[in-house]
């Protein structure tokens, strides 16, 4: 088997699984004596000069910590990329010729980038900084919005953080008769929020992707059996005449009904926390489908798992399946992004629990 060198970078928000799926592709390197080299911070490392690395294919390397939430990596810094600020100066193509140089000076013959549908995005649509190696990328978030794959690294661990948030809010909405209105992470996508609420039975979730009438949430509340409970709402949701955050929005017409409540806002901890079993299995599968797309020579490929079925499509394809959308944060930048379907088979499952979950598809 002739060697390689492989470079591997985190960008984008950082999630749980990060370590694990980063550990898992130095083994399989290891194991085929592949060099392997890790970019530090993302982008920002690569745009270093020289590009910011660390040799990762000592064999005994090995992160005491790979079930640990972050990225071992960085992921660049938050808001203040040299991405977003060459997007915003529209000096985009100087950027990338030098991603495209450190990549050249790296001698990289693959590039295995973890991203969420951003990164996957930008790499579709700015291939000539990786014209010269093979790309191969593993989708990672807490948002599960990337398009044709049925889970991404994050997710699991990011709802399991949130049932175990809840699982502690509960005994205390019990001891005060109150209802507590758990805003989620989730960007426009309601995922999450979904998956979270059917796992803790809440009494209500509330997602971009269904309408919802407040009046009806309200008198679903005072139709309960107890007087306290969890109310889970996405932060993509609006209120027509309400700004703010939603979970706030809630809680006045709550209020304004007479019913006791409190919001929370578990924030980042969605994006923290031990890696779950399952998301150390998708780290481990998703691992050995990229080192098997470049033994085979792909290119311009996503891991992904459908059905059960580890295999890479193109992000061509991944690009075109999802729903095509300006980049809130980046000028210019266009994302890829998958919500809730009206047949995800949790809806049924929310509305025969008693769930309420809002009126029809928007
Ligand atoms: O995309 C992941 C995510 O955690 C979203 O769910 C959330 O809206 C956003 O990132 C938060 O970004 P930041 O960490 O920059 O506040």
């Amino acid at each position: 088997m002739a060697t390689k060198k492989i470079g591997i970078m985190t960008t984008g928000g950082d999630c749980s699984g990060l370590n694990t799926v980063i550990q898992r592709v130095v083994d399989g390197c290891v194991r085929r004596k592949w060099r392997i080299v890790g970019i530090k911070d993302g982008t920002d490392g690569l745009y270093e000069n020289p590009a910011q690395t660390i040799d990762l294919s000592d064999e005994t390397f090995r992160f005491a910590s790979a079930h640990l939430a972050g990225s071992i990596l960085s992921n660049g810094n938050a808001g203040t990329t040299n991405f977003e600020y060459f997007a915003r100066t529209g000096k985009l193509a100087t950027f990338n010729k030098r991603l495209q140089k450190s990549l050249k000076d790296l001698d990289l013959d693959a590039m295995v980038l973890i991203g969420g549908n951003g990164s996957l995005s930008l790499a579709h649509l700015h291939s000539e900084i990786y014209s010269n190696l093979q790309l191969v990328c593993i989708p990672k978030t807490i948002d599960m919005d990337v398009p044709l794959t049925d889970n991404t690294i994050g997710f699991d661990t990011a709802v399991q953080q949130l049932v175990s948030y809840c699982d502690q809010l509960l005994l205390t909405a019990r001891s005060h008769h109150r209802w507590f209105i758990v805003q989620t992470m989730g960007r426009d996508c309601g995922q999450l929020a979904l998956h979270a609420g059917v796992a803790i039975a809440a009494d209500a979730i509330l997602i971009p992707e269904i309408k919802f009438d407040i009046d009806n949430l309200v008198k679903h509340i005072k139709q309960s059996k107890r007087d306290y409970g969890i109310i889970m709402v996405s932060e993509g949701i609006s209120i027509r005449g309400h700004s703010g955050k939603p979970a706030d929005m809630v809680s006045r017409k709550l209020t304004a009904a007479n019913i006791a409540n409190r919001t929370a806002f578990p924030e980042h901890i969605q994006r923290a926390g031990d890696t779950v079993a399952t998301d150390r299995i998708l780290a481990a599968g998703f691992a050995d489908t990229a080192l098997k797309a470049i033994e085979s020579g792909e290119t311009f490929v996503m891991t992904t798992i459908q059905n059960g079925e580890y295999k890479t499509i193109s992000l061509d394809e991944f690009f075109k399946a999802g729903k095509q959308q300006k980049d809130p944060h980046i000028i210019g930048a266009m994302t890829s992004n998958a919500y809730v379907e009206p047949d995800n088979i949790l809806l049924q499952i929310a509305t025969d629990m008693g769930i309420y979950i809002g009126e029809k598809r928007k």
